[in-house]
């Protein structure tokens, strides 16, 4: 537990979801292309996935990369990619001493070879480690996995795995991406835009969510603390009434 957070460890988020945005503007405010906006998005998400597991956070899911982002300028897709192969480069040790597991959401099939094999590599070298899983959102989208999903169903189905009356929401879950990962309790958007952006759409059902003004690259430790707090003081209802909340304890 990190030394100066003073929040009841039940209130914490077992998984939080982070929609990184702002890099863009961070550098435009400075006069800088793009390009540094991203490479000090960098920095911070190291930061950000050390403080994560040194609070005790089981889950930390970044969108790094989204299936509509694959439309921006070539030169921009470009550096991205070049700077999430030196990112997964530059971290396997931090993740193998912190116990640290790897994992990938979205159309990773799309993602040029040198990163997806550095990517896979990743996942398989750091596959036992039980502290934490850091799933990066890659070439995702929230319609592209429920589309990707209903086609394995459809696949099963045909080849008799499965029948119409085994498909409900816990079949459903177990076909998407996130397979294994619980929904994100907490989901932090930076930048003040108040969308999901194709995020998560099926899992985000009953996520909290917190949006803060502060762009990514000045995003920090302070600022996931506030989110925290935020997060610790809300009553998830699910639905249900207050009292039937406190009648449940
Ligand atoms: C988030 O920052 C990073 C990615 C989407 C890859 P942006 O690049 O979207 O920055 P803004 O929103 O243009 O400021
Ligand atoms: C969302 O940011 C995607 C990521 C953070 C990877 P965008 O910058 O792509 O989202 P929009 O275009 O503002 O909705
Ligand atoms: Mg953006």
């Amino acid at each position: 537990m990190s030394g100066n957070l003073k929040i009841d460890p039940t209130r914490l988020p077992h998984h939080i979801a982070i929609i990184m945005d702002g890099n863009g503007r961070w550098a435009k405010k400075r006069g800088l292309p793009r390009v540094f906006g991203h490479k000090k998005g960098v920095q911070v998400v190291k930061e950000i996935v050390t403080e994560c597991r040194k609070i005790g956070i089981k889950v930390l899911t970044l969108y790094a990369f989204s299936t509509e982002n694959w439309n921006r300028p070539k030169k921009e897709v470009n550096v991205l990619m070049e700077l999430l192969y030196n990112y997964l480069e530059d971290e396997l040790n931090t993740m193998l001493s912190n116990n640290i597991r790897l994992n990938a959401i979205g159309d990773i099939a799309r993602l040029p070879d040198w990163v997806r094999k550095k990517l896979e590599d990743t996942i398989k070298r750091t596959a036992s480690n039980k502290e934490m899983v850091l799933n990066l959102a890659l070439s995702y989208g929230g319609r592209d996995e429920i589309i990707r999903a209903v086609k394995k169903i459809i696949k099963d189905f045909e080849s008799k795995k499965i029948s119409i009356n085994d498909i409900n929401q816990e079949l459903f879950s177990n076909y998407l991406d996130t397979k294994g990962l619980p929904d994100p309790d907490l989901i932090i958007r930076t930048s003040g835009e108040r969308r999901l952006s194709n995020f998560l759409l099926y899992q985000a059902a009953y996520s909290e969510l917190y949006i803060t003004s502060v762009l990514w690259p000045d995003f920090d430790k302070k600022e996931l603390i506030n989110a925290l707090y935020d997060y610790a003081k809300r009553e998830r209802r699910f639905g249900l009434t207050s009292d039937q909340l406190v009648e449940k304890k």
